[in-house]
């Protein structure tokens, strides 16, 4: 079993690390006339349009980040799969500069190269036909693949877990590689797991607000996916699968015919550039049989979290009545990622708040029960009112941060973020660090997909949250194994996974003074 390989994750992980070495002697360029496009298109299938107007109802986007929904009976309608769609890849907002136009989607992504596609498994509908789908994220609206209900082949590639047998929608998550590799190259498989979580958190989120259940799937046969999808897998691979609602009923037998579907799809650039490290690294992340996926399946790894042993202090979030109303949507719709930061406090409150609201629990297959989660939470405190400034770990089981050391590391928060200025900056930088070892032997090479998913979709709460109490985040990258010995004693033997910074934006105080 290839998964239980664990060299091979390491060989990847250890491969693709940024170092101040590896960034200054590293040749790539970004050769803009071969610029991949950032949708994938199939120009021969009709385009079935997405309803643009969306329902009234909702939940406060503090609410919908920490919760999950459980409702029986529960099926979206057309209206509602375009809501879910628009707000976790629709395309938010454009901005036209001398190459041209971007078009920035409704989650954060390396670079706005938006390697993530989302595509649809679905029984009968309010207003929509059983079928295979894909999302045209850039006319929204859906291209059917296949006619018909083809969830029992999910069913059987997750060896019938349950949230893919009851429900009546299932999207489906892939990679494209060459789309981010053009500027990331090798590094872009774990720009899968950070780009397909800020999705997922919104995704969450608004499944959240229409009080349907939904769950990450991470454990599936990955070559019955890929077949179903007729995906050129050594181009783009399924990521994650997201069941959506609950019935109770199960689907019937696919129709007999999933052959091939050789649909044509609009070249992404002109010539694509092969990094063998990804596919090594998929295969050796990849699942071959349901007896597979039911033996990873099943309690998550048990993180045993040391006894704090500096000064500690419990977090002080808004109580539940005083959260702020605004919904998920209006958030998303104004979320961006923050440029600069001004460098200014943010409360105590407001820190405590967006950690208590994004790391309450994922509904994953890997993460059971809930609240389980592979990440810790490391922090550069820069400008915190009421805590004093310095390093901190968060035990998340205590709901507070030890302070590890005190005193002023806006340089070195600048420096480990690879060298930019946005950490430094910020108010606080939260790193996310994983005992990938533990990991490994846990899960296997799978467990590198599971451990970067978790991190993009924490990573994504904390932007939600941070963008609902009207502050800014941003994603960032940083180098591995400074990181790390940053952190240490503490942190020794983990690994740099995901960086996000928070604070006041520049913009905003300016607009404000
Ligand atoms: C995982 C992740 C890492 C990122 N890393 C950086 C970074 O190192 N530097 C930077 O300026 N922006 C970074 N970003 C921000 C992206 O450039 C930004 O999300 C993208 O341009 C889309 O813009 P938007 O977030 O405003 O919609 C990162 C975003 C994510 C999700």
């Amino acid at each position: 079993m290839a998964n239980l390989n664990i060299q091979a994750g390491w060989t990847y992980h250890n491969a693709t690390k940024h170092s101040h070495l590896s960034v200054r002697t590293n040749q790539h360029f970004l050769d803009w006339a071969n610029q991949p496009l950032p949708f994938k298109i199939y120009p021969k299938l009709e385009l079935i349009p997405l309803p643009r107007r969306f329902g009234e109802a909702g939940s406060p986007a503090l609410d919908t980040i920490a919760e999950v929904a459980r409702r029986d009976n529960a099926v979206p309608d057309l209206q509602n799969l375009s809501q879910l769609l628009y707000f976790s890849a629709g395309i938010t907002r454009r901005r036209s500069w001398s190459g041209g136009e971007i078009y920035f989607r409704a989650a954060a992504c390396t670079g706005a190269l938006y390697e993530i596609e989302l595509y649809l498994a679905c029984a009968t509908l309010p207003d929509l036909e059983a079928g295979l789908y894909h999302y045209a994220a850039d006319e929204f609206g859906l291209r059917k693949l296949r006619a018909g209900d083809f969830r029992h082949l999910l069913v059987e590639a997750t060896a019938h877990e349950s949230s893919i047998v009851h429900a009546p929608l299932i999207v489906i998550c892939t990679g494209t590689y060459w789309r981010n590799a053009w500027k990331y190259q090798a590094r872009t498989y774990r720009h899968f797991g950070w780009d397909n979580g800020t999705i997922l958190a919104n995704l969450l989120a608004i499944s959240m607000s229409l009080q349907l259940p939904a769950k990450i799937i991470c454990g599936f046969v990955d070559a019955t996916v890929n077949r179903l999808l007729d995906l050129d897998s050594e181009r783009e691979v399924a990521f994650s699968l997201i069941p959506i609602g609950q019935v109770a009923d199960s689907p019937p037998l696919p129709p007999e015919d999933i052959s091939p579907l050789g649909l044509e799809t609009v070249p992404l650039s002109r010539k694509e550039v092969d990094y063998p490290a990804m596919r090594a690294m998929h295969a050796a992340s990849s699942l071959f049989s349901p007896e597979e996926v039911a033996s990873w399946r099943g309690a998550a790894l048990e993180v045993r979290l040391k006894e704090p042993a500096g000064e500690f202090t419990s977090l002080r979030p808004l109580a539940d009545s005083e959260i702020l109303r605004d919904f998920a949507e209006p958030v998303i719709l104004r979320r961006g990622s923050t440029r600069q930061f001004a460098r200014q406090p943010i409360s105590f409150v407001q820190l405590s708040t967006i950690l208590d609201r994004s790391t309450r629990g994922v509904s994953a297959d890997f993460l059971d029960p809930f609240g389980a989660q592979l990440n810790d939470l490391y922090l550069i405190v820069n400008a915190v009112d009421g805590l004093p400034s310095g390093s901190y770990f968060f035990h998340r089981g205590r709901r507070g941060l030890e302070l590890l050391k005190e005193g002023d590391f806006r340089s070195q928060a600048g420096d480990l973020g690879l060298e930019q200025e946005l950490p430094a900056d910020a108010s606080v930088a939260v790193f996310f660090l994983a005992d990938l070892e533990s990991i490994f032997e846990r899960y296997g090479n799978r467990g590198y997909r599971g451990v970067q998913l978790e991190a993009g979709i924490i990573g994504g709460k904390l932007y939600l949250a941070a963008y609902a109490l009207h502050l800014g985040a941003s994603g960032l990258t940083f180098y591995d194994d400074d990181v790390i010995e940053f952190f240490s004693p503490h942190a020794r033997g983990k690994s740099a996974v995901f960086l996000v910074a928070l604070g006041r934006s520049a913009k905003q105080s300016r607009t404000r003074a």
